[in-house]
């Protein structure tokens, strides 16, 4: 995660504030590193869009008993509720030049592949959004 977070911040505007909180411990999950980081990237592409250009991208890793969950938040435009499930629909996008394949890839990625969740974990429309990732600890 802290790999794909410096990457991405080093190649993005610096409109963008780029902030990250993880504990020091090292925390173990079974992971497809490639799959797992362009997740990471979808989701912080997304959040950059959403805030058009300008503003806070958060990375946060938080662990419970069982799970590690990795949230990303933006302070963009938000996301309506009634769309929260609909934007993880293949071919589903607010975007001119959209795919919407982003997050329907995202969620095969984290589901399918990797046993574990992915959700919007809460969004307020025009204050910002944070999108959640939750894997199982090894
Ligand atoms: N962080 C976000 N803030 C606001 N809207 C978002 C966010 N992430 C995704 N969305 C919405 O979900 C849609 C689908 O996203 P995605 O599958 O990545 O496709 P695309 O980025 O090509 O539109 C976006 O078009 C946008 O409307
Ligand atoms: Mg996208």
């Amino acid at each position: 995660t802290r790999d794909s977070y410096q990457y991405l911040k080093a190649r993005s505007s610096k409109l963008i504030e780029f902030e990250i909180s993880a504990p020091d411990e090292v925390i173990h999950v079974k992971l497809n590193e490639p799959l797992y980081s362009w997740t990471i990237e979808n989701l912080v592409k997304n959040a950059i869009d959403a805030m058009k250009g300008k503003g806070k991208l958060q990375v946060e890793i938080v662990k419970d008993q069982k799970f590690v969950h990795i949230l990303v938040s933006d302070s963009g435009k938000g996301i309506p509720r009634h769309l929260f499930n609909t934007i993880f629909e293949p071919g589903y996008t607010s975007k001119k030049r959209g795919w919407g394949l982003g997050l329907s890839l995202a969620k095969r990625i984290i589901e399918d592949y990797h046993k574990g969740k992915i959700k919007v974990k809460h969004s307020e429309i025009n204050k910002g959004t944070t999108m959640q990732i939750s894997l199982r600890i090894l």
